[in-house]
């Protein structure tokens, strides 16, 4: 992706109706033509990704499946495999949202998924982030182990592919994001762990901020937070939230 700045516009369970998500995609599509320092990538429920990638031939939009099994086909009822989603032409894999792993899913399956998308050609959106931020810096040890579970299989050369996307789990969904200048600290850490792990390569991985992210704060992140995206919710699915966002960005 050589656009400045990446934007995933993780839908989550919404919109209710397919005609709906179409009007939505028009929308956004439309913006990020027009926008032309960054590249947009949309996640869809599942559901939707195949009439949506078969409604858009272009560049500047790519999309994201938002949680897919590991296991190449079998006996999983309700899940969808990686292979399904690259089927149905995305390019990326959300893993490890914070909404899947308050519902059970561990950091072991994100090791799984993360290998499981690679192999398959597909780039792993890997999301981190603690839940709660104490004064002896806890929430490092846990985005480390989060990042080390994760990563540990990954090959050397294959780390720059992975773009992780740090969520404090505080700021998702609330009023307020984090400060750039923690992010910016988180950032340093986490390029330090990766490159403990899989060496200098590490420090190419590309990282976005997520939670809460507005019009209000996403330029200041994008200047200041060390990161080279954002990953967005709320904003994402509301076609006036989302131009005022996407202006902020244009005008980075
Ligand atoms: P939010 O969600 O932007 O609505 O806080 C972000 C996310 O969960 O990815």
């Amino acid at each position: 992706m050589a656009a400045k700045y990446i934007v995933v516009a993780n839908w989550k369970m919404n919109p209710m109706t397919l005609r709906d998500a179409k009007k939505l995609f028009q929308m956004t599509k439309k913006m990020a033509d027009a926008a032309s320092n960054m590249s947009i990538i949309v996640a869809p429920p599942a559901i939707y990704l195949q009439p949506l990638t078969a409604l858009y031939k272009g560049q500047k939009v790519q999309f994201a499946g938002q949680s897919a099994h590991e296991a190449a086909s079998g006996p999983f009822t309700g899940e969808i495999s990686i292979a399904q989603v690259k089927n149905a032409k995305a390019r990326f894999l959300l893993v490890g949202h914070a909404e899947r792993r308050e519902h059970g899913e561990t950091n072991e399956d994100t090791a799984r998924k993360v290998s499981a998308a690679l192999k398959e050609g597909i780039i792993p959106i890997l999301c981190v982030g603690e839940a709660r931020r104490e004064q002896s810096g806890s929430h490092f040890t846990f985005v480390r182990e989060q990042l080390r579970a994760a990563l540990q299989s990954v090959e050397q050369n294959a780390v720059t592919k992975i773009i992780v996307a740090y969520e404090p789990v505080w700021a998702i969904g609330s009023e307020e994001a984090m400060s750039p200048r923690a992010m910016h600290e988180m950032a340093i850490f986490i390029r330090k762990t990766i490159v403990e792990m899989h060496g200098a390569k590490g420090y190419g991985v590309k990282i976005l901020y997520g939670g809460a992210v507005s019009e209000k704060n996403a330029g200041a992140m994008l200047k200041e937070g060390d990161v080279v995206g954002l990953l967005v919710g709320r904003a994402s699915i509301n076609p006036k939230e989302l131009a005022a966002l996407l202006t902020a960005i244009q005008e980075q």
